[in-house]
């Protein structure tokens, strides 16, 4: 298969970006979106060109690295899949394909296609975690927790922080991500000691680190490579409002 690739080059998140345009030949279908990309990294440094900078990591669908826009969407054409295991066979021969990183103010272009999405990791800083230590793993039954409720956790927990909802949503918001992460620890008995603190100094890291608010057009839960709910969303909000009246009324347990 062979592609005409429109790739988003910048020096640095000062410079001045472009697209550059570049020929990605024989390509084998089966080959993922970012083995192709190595190929033409490869080709560009025989030449004694500068590489394209992308992000990468486990190339399984687990780590979130991976965060391009192609054609217009994060994580490309496929349902539920993320950039790493997105194959060629997707697109077909000759296609042009546009390249781009995630645009949001609060992921500002490091080089080409690489975003600082640091932004999420001091959400996760700010609450997303028990503070108690709960020791060894307890056998699965020590602390009973209804199917429906563990269902809903292990769902939440699925978000593997790639920041794609952040690149869809018209107001770059993180909700879906940060809904994603409070609610898995909110929603288990080790979680709930600590919500309200944990949904407030959350929110106030997102808001901090220049997300916008939710947008409700749920545009973040049609890219998301793990099918995450906006359901998420409407729990934290409920939380949030919970958590507020708890302030309130006891200022003084949030000290
Ligand atoms: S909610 Fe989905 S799109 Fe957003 S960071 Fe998590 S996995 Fe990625
Ligand atoms: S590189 Fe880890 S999810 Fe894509």
């Amino acid at each position: 298969m062979n592609f005409t690739l429109k790739v988003w080059r910048q020096k640095d998140r000062h410079s001045q970006g472009r697209f550059v345009t570049y020929q990605a030949r024989n390509v084998n279908p089966n080959m993922s979106f970012l083995e192709m990309l190595d190929v033409v990294n490869n080709e560009l440094v025989l030449k004694g060109e500068e590489p394209i900078a992308f992000d990468h990591d486990c190339r399984e669908g687990i780590c979130g690295m991976c965060s391009l826009v192609i054609n217009g969407e994060p994580h490309g054409p496929e349902d539920r899949v993320t950039t790493c295991q997105t194959y060629m066979r997707s697109f077909r021969d000759g296609d042009t394909i546009t390249i781009e990183p995630y645009r949001a103010r609060a992921f500002p272009v490091i080089r080409d296609l690489i975003t600082d999405r640091s932004g999420l990791d001091r959400i996760i800083a700010a609450g997303g975690y028990i503070s108690a230590n709960v020791g060894a793993a307890p056998d699965a039954n020590a602390i009973p927790i209804p199917k429906p409720v563990a269902d809903l956790a292990f769902d939440a927990a699925a978000c593997i922080g790639c920041g794609a909802c952040v690149a869809a949503c018209k107001n770059g918001s993180a909700m879906l991500f940060l809904a994603a992460k409070a609610t898995h620890l909110n929603i288990l008995p080790q979680g709930k000691p600590e919500k309200h603190r944990r949904v407030l100094a959350m929110l106030q890291a997102h808001d901090a680190a220049g997300f916008g608010a939710c947008s409700n057009t749920t545009a973040c839960e049609a890219v998301c490579p793990k099918g995450i709910s906006t359901e998420y969303i409407s729990r934290f909000n409920r939380d949030h409002l919970l958590a507020q009246i708890s302030q309130a009324l006891h200022p003084t347990w949030f000290q």
